[in-house]
C-alpha cells in the first residue's frame, strides 16, 4: 500500500502538430468547424503527479516561468475538473509540469498538459472512467484536449472533438521552429476571412514521407493567412524553414510554431543545428512523429 502511495506517475504531454487544418464552417456559438490531420511529436512537456498531504503545483523547464500557477493554468483546471466529477477518489496531489513547449504557439502545449493531467490523475486516483467520459471532461477544458487525450495520429472534425484514428502513417522526421512570439487563438479565428472551405481530401494510403507530403500539398492550414496578418514575423520562421532541405513547410494550429518535414531524422537534425546557429533565441527542435498507440 505504501508503495502505491509513494508512486509518481509521469506522463508525456507531446506537441500536437496539425499537418493540415481546414476551416469548414462555424457553429452558432462562434466555434469553428475544422477538418484536421493531426500527429503527435516525440517531444513535449511532462506531467508528474503523486499523492501528497496537500495540493501543490510547481513548474520547471525553459517555458515554466511563462505560465500562471493559478486556476488559469490548464493543468490546475484539469485537476479541478476531474476532482469535481470524482470527488470521492480525488485525494490531495502534488503536480509538477516540465514546460518544454512554447506557450500559446499552435502545438497544443496547454491542451496536451491538460490531457496528460487528466490521464495521470485518473490513474493515480484509480478512476475507471470510460474514454468518452474523460473526453467530455477534456472538451470542457478546450477544443483540442480530446485529441490530446488520444496522443496518436488522427483526423479531428467538429470543433476538434469528433476523432477518427489514422493508422499506417510513416515515421515523419520533423523540425519545429518558433521565433518567440505567442499568438492568440481566438484572435486568429476572429480574423478569418473565409470560413466555408472544403473538407480535407479523402486520405489515401500514405506509406512514405513523399506520399504524406504529396497529400499535404493538396491541403492547407486555413489559419495561416489570418495568423500572419496579425503576427507578420511568422513569415520569417516559414522562410527560414523553406531555406532548408524540407519536403514541406507549414504553420501548426493557430501559430506561430511552424514545422518542416524531412526525408530523414539526420536531415531534420542538421537543419535544426543550422537554424539554431542563425537564430540562437528561437525555439528549434528536431523530432519525429510518435508511433501509433505509443
Ligand atoms: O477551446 P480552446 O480554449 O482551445 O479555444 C480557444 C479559442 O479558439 C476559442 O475560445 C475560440 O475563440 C477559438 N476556437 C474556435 N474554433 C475551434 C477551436 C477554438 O473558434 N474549433
Amino acid at each position: 500500500m505504501l508503495d502505491s502511495l509513494d508512486r509518481t506517475i509521469s506522463l508525456a504531454a507531446p506537441a500536437k502538430i496539425n499537418l493540415a487544418l481546414h476551416v469548414t464552417g462555424r457553429r452558432s456559438d462562434g466555434y469553428h468547424l475544422l477538418d484536421s490531420l493531426v500527429i503527435f511529436a516525440a517531444f513535449g512537456d511532462k506531467v508528474n503527479v503523486k499523492h501528497a498531504p496537500a495540493d501543490s503545483f510547481a513548474m520547471s523547464g525553459p517555458f515554466g516561468s511563462e505560465l500562471p500557477d493559478d486556476e488559469n493554468n490548464l493543468v490546475l483546471r484539469a485537476r479541478d475538473a476531474l476532482r469535481r466529477h470524482f470527488p470521492e477518489q480525488a485525494t490531495p496531489v502534488a503536480i509538477h509540469l516540465e514546460k518544454r513547449l512554447p506557450v500559446a504557439s499552435g502545438i497544443g502545449g496547454g491542451s496536451s498538459d491538460a490531457a496528460a493531467t487528466v490521464r495521470s490523475l485518473a490513474a493515480l486516483w484509480g478512476i475507471e472512467a470510460e474514454p468518452e467520459q474523460l473526453a467530455a471532461i477534456g472538451l470542457m477544458l478546450g477544443a483540442d484536449v480530446p485529441m490530446c487525450l488520444q496522443g496518436r495520429s488522427l483526423i479531428a472534425r467538429g470543433i476538434g472533438e469528433d476523432i477518427e484514428h489514422v493508422a499506417g502513417l510513416p515515421h515523419l522526421p520533423i523540425l519545429l521552429a518558433n521565433n518567440g512570439l505567442s499568438v492568440s487563438t481566438p484572435q486568429v479565428f476572429a480574423a478569418l476571412e473565409k470560413r466555408d472551405n472544403p473538407p480535407l481530401p479523402a486520405l489515401p494510403a500514405l506509406a512514405t514521407v513523399l506520399d504524406v507530403c504529396a497529400y499535404l500539398a493538396e491541403t492547407d492550414n486555413h489559419l495561416f493567412a489570418a495568423a500572419a496578418r496579425l503576427t507578420p514575423a511568422i513569415c520569417e520562421t516559414m522562410d527560414e524553414l523553406r531555406n532548408t532541405d524540407a519536403r514541406l513547410v507549414r504553420m501548426s494550429g493557430s501559430g506561430g510554431t511552424c514545422f518542416a518535414i524531412y526525408d530523414s531524422d539526420g536531415e531534420a537534425e542538421t537543419a535544426a543545428k543550422n537554424l539554431r546557429q542563425r537564430n540562437p533565441d528561437w525555439f528549434v527542435v528536431a523530432t519525429h512523429s510518435v508511433k501509433e498507440g505509443s
